[in-house]
């Protein structure tokens, strides 16, 4: 195994925790992942000793507020290789990618244009452009997806055209764990003089991503995913492409004029230079600093030996899960194209059963359809359970998890 996660554990307050008396378990990581002391420590602290507005007032406490704002905008471009400037804060993956299709689509995408999405995109991916496609007139198109779950290049080529502005498509998939080539992809995009969105929701806390290497537009992603707070993510917007896209909201700090002309008794308004032309209002500070510190505590393991842990994890649960003979599990069972999600169903059972099951154990999975209602339906599935795994799950963990499974296949 390629970090320690006995050490990590001891960072994580809540795995003190019991669940219906039984250490907690938690395979829920895809939805959110816990927090170490560190990051609930530098909330705290910014509260206690920072605490005041940014980019605002002249007094020092403001500059320092300032200060730290502005190096967690640091420390996040330089995690996936961009500027600071690049980084818009934003609530997280889901508003991140409605900034981009509201202050971009909206003034880019006309009647026929095309925006091209996948089946298996989460709802956070889908329904910000069927809003904007009604609003335009744009069309929006669905790649679909091979059996094994993993993309339909072939299809993605058939439907990519000159009417195609642009593809936005997720990293990793919630439900499958399927990891989609984005390096090659966004290439075949550019190529059709398209853009290229990510949904970085599942990979940013998982994987390398060098926004620079993957050649992509923009690139969205939540802090809660990766050890940090909730209400808090970021958007990574190329620098070129700012010129093309409007205010998303309006308000304080996304201005930096607003002169009244009597003549024509209303204001003239000039805005902020990006990327605060896109933060309007009072921001996330702490949420922003709390962020800066999970990324920081990523990088001290380094996110390399985070995926192959990952990956290890996985190996040895879908080897174990193959013991369980009324278990089925949904997409790819090769770790070199999936991180660690696994979807599952056991035979007779609906997902919400086998996770109240698994809960009376201390065991936290998902069940449903992991707002990714279309992909269920390709699949024709109702619902799925699934576990999820961090730097903080153990090969005992899953031991224990099978035999729980073991035992709800009883039932
Ligand atoms: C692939 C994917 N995209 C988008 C989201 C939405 O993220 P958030 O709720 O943090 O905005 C999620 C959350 O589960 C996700 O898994």
């Amino acid at each position: 195994m390629s970090l320690n996660p006995s050490k990590i554990r001891g960072d994580f307050p809540i795995f003190q925790r019991k669940i219906n008396n039984n250490p907690l378990i938690y395979f829920d990581n895809a939805a959110t992942t816990q927090k170490p002391i560190q990051v609930i420590d530098s909330i705290k602290n910014f509260y206690e000793k920072y605490n005041a507005n940014v980019h605002r007032a002249v007094y020092s406490l403001s500059q320092e507020a300032t200060e730290l704002y502005e190096d967690s905008r640091e420390k996040i471009a330089k995690f996936i290789n961009a500027e600071p400037s690049e980084i818009i804060f934003t609530r997280g993956t889901t508003e991140a990618i409605n900034l981009i299709a509201y202050s971009w689509g909206l003034d880019n995408l006309k009647q026929n244009d095309e925006i091209l999405l996948t089946e298996m995109e989460h709802h956070s991916n889908l329904i910000p452009w069927e809003i904007i496609s009604k609003r335009t007139e744009a069309i929006t198109k669905y790649v679909k997806i091979n059996e094994n779950s993993t993309i339909n290049l072939k299809d993605f080529e058939n439907k990519l055209s000159t009417k195609t502005k642009i593809v936005s498509i997720s990293h990793v998939s919630n439900v499958t764990g399927v990891i989609n080539d984005i390096k090659n992809i966004s290439k075949i995009t550019h190529e059709n003089n398209s853009l290229i969105l990510i949904d970085g929701a599942q990979s940013v806390p998982h994987m390398k991503v060098d926004v620079k290497e993957l050649d992509i537009d923009f690139l969205a992603f939540s802090a809660h995913k990766m050890l940090g707070p909730t209400g808090i993510g970021a958007l990574y917007c190329k620098k070129k492409n700012f010129e093309t896209m409007g205010p998303f909201q309006g308000g304080g700090e996304m201005i930096k004029n607003v002169n009244f002309n009597s003549k024509i008794q209303k204001p003239e308004i000039q805005w902020n230079s990006p990327p605060w032309k896109f933060e309007a209002g009072t921001p996330n500070i702490a949420g922003s600093i709390g962020f800066m510190e999970a990324v920081k505590y990523l990088d001290s393991i380094g996110i390399e030996k985070v995926s192959s842990y990952e990956k290890d994890l996985t190996k040895y649960a879908l080897n174990r899960i193959k013991e369980c003979k009324k278990t089925i599990v949904y997409g790819p069972l090769d770790t070199s194209i999936k991180c660690g999600i696994i979807s599952f169903n056991v035979q007779g059972l609906s997902s919400h059963d086998v996770a109240l099951f698994a809960d009376t154990f201390g065991i936290m999975i998902r069940s449903g359809y992991h707002c990714a209602q279309p992909l269920h339906q390709v699949i024709k599935l109702q619902s799925s359970a699934r576990a999820s795994f961090y730097i903080y799950n153990t090969i005992e963990e899953i031991d224990r998890f099978v035999e729980v499974l073991k035992e709800i296949e009883q039932f």
